[in-house]
């Protein structure tokens, strides 16, 4: 696990996008999977100048989103369809045909989270994982106690994050009490982890995912069973971290490393 502490959003962003396009440039049919959320978006947005201004190209990618509300239609614009679509597969190459988001409003859920499971698996699994944490140290839909083996389900939400979530819609009582979602152990298939984080409301999930035990009490924290995680948060996010200067002092030695 690698902590990247950076001095603003826009340093993040754009250096979490360099980690996604890095990939993508080594495997132009990579697999990337997609988180929603306020906190990506500016790596999002990094991704669709890299897409205009530098032809990175998605025409190849194929992409798995971790998580959906249960009960919204595709078309409502606080669901994760709506919400990846506007802010980023129509600004970006990728053949819709190649999208896949967990189904809210599927007849059969078990059906439905055993088919993207294996459809996960017949892609050729996941490349780089993009990743968000609540306030209260979820992953993807992963609530405090998700089993850190746990496969693609559906998860009540904690009171904490229907809360987090209100801001979004007219009133707390329309959140969504259910969602969809990939499970920790399908997340730490992946083969790489980028996660994002910022503001001090994210600092004790952070301090907690990084640096304290692995709990399912903290869902994150099952990242440090990963071999290959990248953290990109800003001064906020990381200032209650315990080890934030040697996480500094790591990238100012790194030039004279020795290589790999
Ligand atoms: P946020 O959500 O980026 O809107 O803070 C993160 C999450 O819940 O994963």
């Amino acid at each position: 696990m690698e902590a990247f502490v950076c001095r603003s959003y826009e340093e993040l962003s754009r250096k979490a996008a360099f980690a996604v396009a890095n990939v993508l440039n080594t495997k132009p049919n990579a697999v990337l999977g997609m988180a929603t959320g306020s906190t990506p978006l500016g790596l999002y947005q990094e991704l669709v100048r890299m897409h205009e201004e530098e032809s990175l190209d998605f025409s190849q990618v194929t992409t798995f989103n971790l998580d959906e509300y249960v009960g919204l239609p595709v078309t409502h614009d606080q669901s994760y369809h709506y919400f990846m679509h506007e802010n980023f597969f129509k600004k970006v190459n990728i053949p819709n045909s190649n999208i896949h988001i967990p189904s809210g409003t599927t007849s059969n859920y078990q059906a439905f989270c055993q088919w993207y499971e294996q459809r996960i698996k017949e892609c050729g699994g996941i490349d780089v994982q993009i990743l968000g944490i609540g306030s209260d140290g979820h992953i993807a839909f992963n609530e405090p106690t998700s089993s850190l083996a746990s496969r693609t389900r559906l998860k009540t939400l904690a009171q904490q994050t229907i809360n987090d979530n209100a801001r979004f819609f007219d009133k707390a009582e329309d959140v969504p009490i259910y969602g969809i979602t990939m499970g920790v152990g399908t997340i730490l298939e992946a083969r790489k982890l980028v996660l994002v984080a910022n503001g001090e409301n994210k600092a004790d999930a952070i301090a907690k995912a990084i640096e304290g035990p692995v709990t399912s009490m903290i869902t994150a924290s099952a990242l440090q069973l990963h071999p290959d995680v990248d953290i990109f948060i800003d001064e906020a996010a990381a200032s209650r971290l315990q080890m934030r200067d040697y996480y500094t002092w790591i990238q100012a030695k790194k030039p004279g490393a020795p290589q790999l």
